[in-house]
This record gives C-alpha cells, structure tokens and sequence, in this order.
C-alpha cells in the first residue's frame, strides 16, 4: 500500500491524453463484484475527458473515494466528475438523500476544490426520508441483509407502491408539507408497530417536524433541480460526452445479484439505459474488476478469506507480523483475508464495517460481463496482491456437480480454483512510476500472468490497470493492445 502520494508525472499525464483519445467517448461505469471496486477512481480519471458525469442508480448507501493531489475526498452522491470541473447529473432514479448531496458538496469544497460544473439534480428523483433510514435499521434487526441502513429499501419500495412516495419536485414545489403529511398519515401503523412513532396523535406533529427539516434542504437544493433524460440526450445530440458512473456492482443488482443479499436498484449496464432514459448503444461498458473481490454486509461470498464473523472481531488497521505474513503465503487463508483487509484499507466508505475479502473469482467476472456487456475491464487495487499468493475460482462445486455458470442461488456453492497460484513481489513507488510511463510490459511477470488468465477466461481484454488510490497511477499505455492479443 502507497503510504505516500507519489508526485505527478507530466509525462504520464501526457500520455494519458493520447491514449484515451483512442477510447470512444461515451462510457458507462459498472462495478464487477459487490462494490467498492475502485469505480470512483476511475471515474474521476475518466472524467477529464467527458463533458458530463452521471449517477444513475443507487443512492447515498454508495461510497467513492477520490485522491487528488494528496487529498481524499468520499462522495456518496455527487459524481466523481466534479473534482475535474465537469458537469454532473444525477438522475431521476436516483434515491436522494438532500442532506448527504448537501454534505458531498461541502466536502468537495472543504477539500479545496471548486465546483466549476453545473448540477443538476432530475426533479423525478425519489427523496430519502428520515421514516425510511428508521424504517431501513428496523427492517435489518429481522432480515440481516445487511444493509448500510441509509433507508434505501423503504424508498424503493415506496416508489414502487406509488402512493407514498415523494421526489425532489414535490420538495421544491408547494404542497410540500402537506404531501409528508398525507405519507406520515398512510404510514402511520407501520411507523407505530417498528416503534418509530410512540402514539398516533404524534402522525402530524411528526410530519411537521420534517417539513421544517426538508423545507430548508429544499431551498438549497431547489437552484439544482431540473430535467435531465432531455437534458443528457440533446447534449449527446450535440457531441458532448457522457461518462456515466454506477454505484454499487453487479452482483448487488436487483434482478441479477444475490438476492435477496442484494441492494435496490439495477446496478448493470442495461439499468443506466432504463433508469436514464438514454440509447446505451452509444456507449462503451467499463466494468470495474478489483482484483480482488470484496464484499460488505451478509450474502453468499464462494471465495471468501476467513469469516465475516471474525473480521468483524479484528483490530482495524493492526499490521501483520511475520509470522503471520509467513502462514498466510503457506496458504492461511483466514490471515491473507486480513492481510488484504489491512493492505486494501477494506473498510466501509459510508459505514466504517470492515469488508470481507475474498480470492478473485473468474466465473463472478465471466457472470458480470455477460450481464453487462462489458467491453473492457479497469483492474484496480491489483498492487494490494503484490507479495501475497492467491488463486482464482474458474468454477464451482456443490454435491457432486460442477458449474462455471454463476448460480442464481450461490448458497452452498463452493469454489473450484484453477491450477496456478499466483505471486509477484510488491511494487515500490519508484516500479508505479516508472509502469505509468513505460505502460504494460513493465508490470512485474506475475502480474501479467494473472491478468492473462482473467482475459481469457473472461474473453473481455484490459484497458487499464489501477497500482495506486491516486488519480494519476494508472497504467493505460499498451494495456488495450497488450491484454487483446492474449485473445487471439
Ligand atoms: P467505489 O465504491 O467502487 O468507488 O470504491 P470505494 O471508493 O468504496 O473503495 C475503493 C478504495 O480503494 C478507495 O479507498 C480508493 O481510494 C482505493 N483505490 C482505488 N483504486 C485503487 C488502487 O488501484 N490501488 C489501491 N491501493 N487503492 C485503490
Ligand atoms: P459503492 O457504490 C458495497 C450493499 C450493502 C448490503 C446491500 C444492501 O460504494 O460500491 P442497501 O443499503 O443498498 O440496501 O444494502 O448492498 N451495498 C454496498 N456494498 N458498496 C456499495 O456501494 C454498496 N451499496 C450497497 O452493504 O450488503
Ligand atoms: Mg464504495
């Protein structure tokens, strides 16, 4: 792990521009496994080319860490695009928390940077109440699912009954306190039975008092609001680029994740076309594949390290000893779990929980472009196995018989790996360096082997490879070229 910012290479920065002026314009951004893949890194590099940057999914339960120039900033709503000055969008099916929005800009500009770009917020957005963050912690003391608890089920469920549910428009529009109070009034058994409200005389005093919370959010929010399905296609009319950057990843799609360990919205390609109203043919799918999986909250997890039981348990941030590193390269695998946990800082961005880790799992990878039609993985966080030895699943086993098609029930399954196991030594900051300028084939052999394997098995080839947090190390020069002859 990068304990210090490496300075800037022009010359990298340089020989980025030129390479992805080769890319075409339009991306959609989707997370490979169950998040936290690194999408906010790549999304912000991305964005120095792209006119517009656009959340369309998820809500504020995502967490996207940027580090730019020595600064770390987390966003859980505003897209990462707005540290390059572009504009954002945030679409209408979006779950909008005002007050989260309202601290994503604070912090944007606590951080020092300024943002140049307009906003703008979809008025169809659904609005995240305080009742349905209440309503989320109730809900898991029963279900366990595991949620960040940022109220995002209620909302969609909400929505999709479509009699309580309230949108930025109705925030910023009149009628407002009245629209809460008709919502509190239709809630009010379910408030009451999970404790959320004490007595039923208590409904319109309740309501009141988020009127006077939202009614001050929506004034800040109110310059923001507007359109964007007309908005983001005539701009596309117009040869502007769109970058468009998911949250949460694919296996954590509603429709096609692990349910019901799963998150409410659709988190493929396919749900930025449905969920934007935008022709997706025009775009290119980046699937974000860290090079390790990693996952948060409850849910089948076939090549997990050790138990979330006991990472839960574990000291963040304690080093390894050796001994330990020792019996984790001899095949412990409960401490290379904890080792990648510590190296990766594999802990929650919205909730601080620690991530359960896990082997890299090939037929996952191989489920995740098919549902997304990913033309290019962006490796990140591959510097974090530097030093350690790893295998990767290509199949999975459960009472005698063997699939590589990811099961739509993944309890149970346990994983095949592949023969090769993994290792390269750990790159030093001055080997980043010197990979970001001399591009591909200076990555370390084992790297570049593991690589091969996860192209070819995968059949989608590599655009580039993220060996740090910060923006600038990335590797871009020759991976396109390189990793799309392993699959001739
Ligand atoms: P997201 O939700 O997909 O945007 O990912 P998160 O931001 O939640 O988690 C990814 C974490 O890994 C963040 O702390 C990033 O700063 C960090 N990160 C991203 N890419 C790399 C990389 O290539 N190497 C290392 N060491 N860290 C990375
Ligand atoms: P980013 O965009 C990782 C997980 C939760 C839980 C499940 C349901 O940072 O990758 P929810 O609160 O959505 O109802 O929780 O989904 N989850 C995420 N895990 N990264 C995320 O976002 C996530 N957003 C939701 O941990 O297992
Ligand atoms: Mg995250």
């Amino acid at each position: 792990m990068h304990k210090t910012y490496i300075n800037h290479s022009l010359f990298a920065l340089t020989e980025r521009k030129t390479i992805l002026r080769q890319i075409p314009m339009n991306t959609i951004i989707v997370g490979a496994y169950w998040g936290d893949e690194g999408k906010g890194k790549i999304v912000d590099l991305l964005a120095a080319d792209s006119d517009w940057v656009v959340r369309y999914n998820g809500g504020d339960n995502a967490g996207h860490t940027l580090v730019v120039e020595g600064k770390k900033v987390v966003l859980h709503v505003l897209p990462a695009g707005v540290l390059q000055g572009k504009n954002a969008a945030i679409g209408p099916d979006v779950f909008f928390n005002p007050e989260s929005f309202l601290n994503d800009i604070k912090a944007v500009e606590e951080s020092g940077f300024r943002i140049k770009g307009r906003i703008v917020v979809d008025e169809r957005a659904h609005i995240i109440m305080p009742y349905h963050i209440m309503l989320d912690g109730k809900n898991e003391e029963k279900t366990g699912i595991g949620t960040t608890k940022r109220g995002i089920g209620p909302t969609a469920k909400d929505k999709a009954e479509r009699t309580t549910d309230l949108t930025v428009s109705d925030m910023i529009h009149s009628g407002f306190r009245e629209k809460i109070k008709q919502a509190v009034e239709a809630k009010k058994d379910e408030l009451l039975t999970k404790g959320i409200m004490k007595s039923k005389y208590e409904s319109e005093g309740y309501a009141q008092k988020i009127y006077e919370t939202y009614s001050q959010h929506a004034e800040k929010i109110r310059n923001y609001a507007g359109e964007s399905t007309y908005l983001l296609n005539d701009e596309m009319q117009n040869g502007k680029t769109l970058l468009l950057e998911g949250a949460q990843g694919s296996l954590l799609d509603i429709v096609h994740g692990t349910r019901p360990y799963v998150t409410s919205s659709n988190c493929t390609a396919g749900g930025a076309a449905a969920n934007l109203g935008i022709n997706t043919r025009k775009f290119k799918v980046t699937g974000i594949a860290k090079a390790y999986p990693t996952r948060v909250g409850e849910g089948p997890f076939p090549t997990e390290l050790g138990s979330y039981e006991n990472a839960k348990k574990e000291e963040k941030g304690k080093p390894l000893t050796a001994a330990e590193r020792k019996k984790a390269l001899d095949g412990d695998e409960e401490i290379l779990g904890r080792w990648i946990r510590q190296d990766g800082a594999e802990y929650g961005a919205t909730t601080g929980r620690p991530r359960r880790t896990g082997h890299p799992d090939f037929v996952a990878l191989r489920y995740s472009a098919m549902i997304n039609g990913t033309d290019e993985w962006a490796i990140t966080k591959i510097d974090i196995l530097g030093g350690k030895t790893f295998k990767a699943a290509v199949a999975y086993k459960k009472n005698g018989t063997t699939t590589r098609k990811f099961p739509f029930k993944l309890e149970g399954w346990q994983p095949v790996y592949g023969e090769k196991t993994y290792f390269w030594k750990a790159m030093t900051e001055q080997d980043c360096t010197e990979a970001v300028k001399k591009g591909y084939d200076a990555l370390p052999q084992g790297m570049k082997e593991y690589i091969k394997e996860m192209v070819r098995y995968t059949k989608v080839p590599v655009s580039m490879v993220s060996i740090s947090p910060q923006r600038e190390i990335t590797v871009i020069k020759d991976v396109l070229k390189r990793t799309s002859e392993y699959l001739k």
